[in-house]
């Protein structure tokens, strides 16, 4: 029987905390936010006002809606920067990698009113070496719930063919940015500390950087593991299983679903399905 998790309650920020990991603090993240559909979502996070209709994306979208455009801070000085609001190149991505010790890079986006967060990892160039600290590479591993439980295995997007959109494919995966603790927006490395310094262990665990950052609570996610696991609805209660990203710190009871996407041309697209997945938030 699909269990329940019980969201934990609203805790204090701890401000000095964030400000003792340099970069940004709470307030500063709200400022850069609020200027686009993705601030709007951040008000929606703290619970000003319900966004079920935003959240659900676009029912019938135009070829243009399939892609999934850059979304950079106002004020920050992302790599992506220049390219805010423009389609998402894969290039681009490629391109920022080879700037990185680790040959990873990021960046938040928005699909169809969808915050999102893509990835490019350089699996296929690293899956046959040694594994080693910064030789990053997809790993599959076992999803369990907060109590212990085993839901499932990373494996199920080969083995079963409900998964096959989410095949991993093209150095790359696409994540639904909503934190499952109180739907804030993680972010890739918008902050500095130790969590999103360019660095990788395997593993999946909460050792070394590149991970998502949610500034709200310090939950963290290694975008590298992928999983099986269960969520639920905040609205309904209903619970869900997906394939998604592993949690490996922070009061987030679980990691964050993935999106089917392909790659057309140069251009980033994601694809439709799973829409359930999106909704825990609404
Ligand atoms: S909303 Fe609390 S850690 Fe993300």
């Amino acid at each position: 029987m699909a269990r329940r998790f019980r969201l934990r309650p609203i805790s204090e920020v701890d401000e000095s905390e964030v400000n003792k990991s340099g970069g940004i603090n709470r307030r500063e993240f709200m400022r850069l936010s609020f200027n686009t559909a993705a601030g709007l979502i951040t008000l929606a996070s703290l619970g000003s006002v319900g966004f079920a209709s935003f959240l659900m994306g676009q029912k019938s979208r135009s070829s243009s809606d399939t892609a999934i455009k850059f979304y950079a801070p106002k004020g920050s000085n992302v790599w992506y920067g220049s390219m805010d609001k423009q389609p998402m190149s894969y290039q681009a991505f490629a391109d920022e990698a080879a700037n990185s010790t680790t040959g990873m890079s990021a960046a938040a986006g928005l699909w169809s009113g969808l915050p999102v967060i893509a990835v490019y990892v350089p699996h296929e160039e690293n899956k046959n070496k040694p594994v080693a600290a910064n030789v990053p590479r997809f790993q599959y591993q076992d999803g369990f719930t907060e109590s212990g439980a085993y839901v499932g295995s990373g494996y199920e997007v080969d083995e079963l063919e409900e998964y096959a959109p989410l095949s991993i494919h093209d150095n790359m995966v696409i994540i639904f940015a909503r934190c499952p603790h109180l739907c804030c927006i993680p972010g890739w490395q918008l902050i500095s500390n130790n969590f999103t310094e360019d660095s990788w262990q395997p593993g999946g665990t909460d050792e070394g950087g590149n991970k998502l950052f949610c500034i709200c609570h310090s939950s963290r996610y290694d975008p590298t593991v992928i999983e099986k696991n269960r969520g639920n609805n905040r609205t309904t209660g209903n619970s869900f299983e997906y394939i998604g990203i592993r949690k490996t710190g922070g009061p987030a009871p679980y990691g964050m679903p993935l999106i089917p996407f392909t790659v057309n041309g140069d251009m980033i697209e994601a694809t439709d399905e799973y829409k359930d997945w999106y909704t825990f938030c609404a």
